[in-house]
């Protein structure tokens, strides 16, 4: 029989929750697709997964949740969804600051400024500072993200002599996510199994996790299957168990 919540959660050791989860949040799409709506409608109810995936996570007493959002490759879809995701994140946002703010969460936004308007931009970042003086779990939105332009990006602002002292353990202080540990597990929805240009450099060690369930179907539960799922790997780093 499957199990319920409880019964996962006690499973659950506290003690060894990953530091940094990451997701990929696929398939609000083809989620709205199966019940004949249109696409945004899907985006809308990932938005609710988004709120009670937080809510687990400040339960658990994790510490880095990164949630990918929007890529810069997904400037290719039709302007109407475009639109619609922007408007989406801003809208969510303004709703859910005071929230956040309740659970003590620090909001950071991760991703370039290219193609986004200057009043837009403001927007959204006043909206993150009002959460920068609380210190609980970090909860990063990677929006108008692309790994590989953040590490070009990275490279372009580095200086002759930062270039020379360049190593793999320094350079991560370059990148948008400067300070935040790599992520110990990365969760993807809706079945599909690659990385779509998301913390390219980051997830170099990374514990992956592709799950079938589309985004907006994600629950509580199902994010407990995806931690004791990490809780049963074996990490080695190149090294032997
Ligand atoms: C993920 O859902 C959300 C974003 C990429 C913004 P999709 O919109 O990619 O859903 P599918 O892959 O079409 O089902
Ligand atoms: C990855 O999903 C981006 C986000 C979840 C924001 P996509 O649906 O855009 O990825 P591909 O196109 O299937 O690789
Ligand atoms: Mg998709």
């Amino acid at each position: 029989m499957a199990k319920d919540y409880q019964e996962l959660l006690d499973l659950l050791d506290l003690q060894k929750l990953p530091k940094h989860v990451g997701i990929i949040m696929d398939g609000n799409g083809r989620w709205a697709k199966q019940r004949r709506r249109p696409r945004l409608y899907g985006h809308r109810q990932g938005a609710k997964s988004v709120r009670s995936n937080v809510e687990l996570g400040v339960e658990l007493g994790l510490k880095y949740i990164t949630y990918y959002a929007f890529s810069t490759e997904n400037w290719n879809r039709p302007e109407d969804e475009v639109k619609g995701l922007l408007k989406l994140l801003k809208e969510h946002l303004i709703k859910e600051i005071p929230n956040l703010n309740k659970q003590n969460i620090v909001l950071k936004l991760l991703g370039s400024e290219q193609g986004l308007d200057k009043g837009y931009l403001n927007e959204i970042n006043d909206m993150a500072r009002q959460t920068h003086r609380n210190n609980g779990m970090q909860v990063n939105i990677a929006f108008n993200y692309g790994g590989r332009l953040e590490i070009v990006e990275a490279i372009k602002k580095l200086s002759p002599k930062e270039i020379a002292e360049l190593s793999p353990e320094s350079f991560g202080d370059h990148l948008w996510t400067a300070g935040i540990p790599d992520p110990d597990l990365i969760i993807r929805t809706s079945g599909e199994m690659r990385l779509s240009n998301f913390l390219l450099w980051q997830s170099a060690y990374s514990e992956f996790y592709v799950t079938n369930t589309l985004w907006p179907d994600f629950d509580k539960k199902e994010m407990l299957k995806a931690l004791l799922n990490y809780q049963s790997r074996t990490r080695k780093f190149g090294g032997i168990a």
